[in-house]
């Protein structure tokens, strides 16, 4: 009765492996430690592979054997390098998981978490975004992402697949000091590095038409990601569930000023931000509809922009590059 977490290493991945295990589940990760560490994922069994490498499907589906289902994280995730390498995207994320579902059906694992982002909604019309609206990604990311469900959902035609896809919001936050985000590609992390380098932190334009011009966005708790994966294996555990898709946010929007105020507060440092130009392609607000997990999961997001933005700087100061206050 093991669960599999493909990218089980990474910031998110390392998350759910660690929530699972606390429910004493036994968890197989499989990841190819190209940016997640074996040090994250305790006692999980490690299988180091390229789930995009067709060769490693015989190695992938053995890794499968004993299995019940798949939490499908591992994918390149940054959107600037997916616009200057489109093909290399699709291989790996596309290609990842179409070997990875090859593996599962001939391994008879029929249950699959999927993560999926909020990418692939490009820049939604304005209001919070629901599932059902027509899906616009505006780079080869996101069209990777979507790629990816519609592959799961097609396995659920075709052979029973069991699947739900999760449209991450903007995760953040650190569920545990050891296993914060290493990466700094967030506007959090960026702006964490900023004052570790004693520079002001960076504002991305502050004329879009928003409360107060800058970005809006839904910051999600990595824990509270991890929560909605415990319930959407509870839900697939339900025979009747064979595709559905769901928003994981909290439903309310903070502006880029907001988020960097908050750091502010939370660390006590001056935060006085410099106004830079707009970063092309980002939407002025991505706020998620979360109606359709509270009713079908009976899930909640349980942290606010405090916690998560609380949970960040200390994550940050127990590592590498402590700030001094
Ligand atoms: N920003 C700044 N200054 C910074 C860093 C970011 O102003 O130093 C702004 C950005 O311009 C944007 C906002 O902060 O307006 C959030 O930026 P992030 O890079 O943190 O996140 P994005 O919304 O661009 O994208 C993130 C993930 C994607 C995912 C998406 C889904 O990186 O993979 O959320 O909502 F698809």
């Amino acid at each position: 009765m093991t669960i599999c977490v493909t990218g089980g290493a990474g910031y998110i991945g390392a998350h759910i492996v660690r929530l699972l295990q606390q429910a004493g589940q036994a968890v197989t990760v499989i990841d190819d430690l190209s940016y997640g560490q074996a040090s994250r994922i305790g006692s999980a069994r490690l299988v180091q592979l390229d789930l995009a490498d067709t060769a490693e499907i015989p190695r992938l589906q053995a890794a499968l054997d004993g299995c019940v289902a798949v939490i499908h994280v591992a994918a390149r995730k940054q959107v600037g390098e997916s616009v200057e390498r489109p093909a290399w995207y699709y291989q790996q994320n596309i290609g990842g998981m179409a070997n990875l579902l090859l593996a599962m059906r001939a391994q008879s694992v029929e249950r699959l978490v999927f993560s999926s982002s909020a990418a692939t909604y490009g820049v939604p019309p304005a209001g919070r975004v629901a599932e059902d609206i027509t899906m616009r990604p505006i780079n080869p990311y996101g069209e990777s992402k979507l790629a990816g469900e519609w592959l799961a959902r097609d396995a659920a035609r075709a052979w029973g697949l069991r699947a739900v896809n999760l449209r991450y919001f903007n995760v953040a936050g650190a569920g545990w000091e050891d296993i914060g985000d290493p990466a700094v590609l967030n506007l959090i992390p960026m702006v964490l590095e900023k004052l570790y380098e004693n520079r002001r932190p960076a504002i991305f334009g502050d004329d879009y038409p928003t409360e107060d011009g800058t970005c809006v966005r839904d910051y999600i708790h990595v824990l509270d990601i991890a929560t909605a994966h415990m319930a959407a294996l509870d839900y697939l555990n339900r025979a009747d569930r064979p595709f559905d898709v769901f928003n994981i946010g909290t439903g309310s929007g903070h502006s880029v000023r907001r988020v960097i105020e908050m750091i502010g507060q939370v660390s006590g440092l001056d935060v006085t931000p410099d106004i830079e130009p707009r970063r092309p392609g980002d939407p002025p607000l991505l706020v998620s509809d979360v109606s359709r997990i509270e009713r079908v999961f009976g899930w909640k997001a349980g942290h606010d922009l405090e916690s998560i933005v609380e949970s960040s700087w200390r994550a940050w100061q127990a590592g590498p590059k402590r700030i001094s206050v």
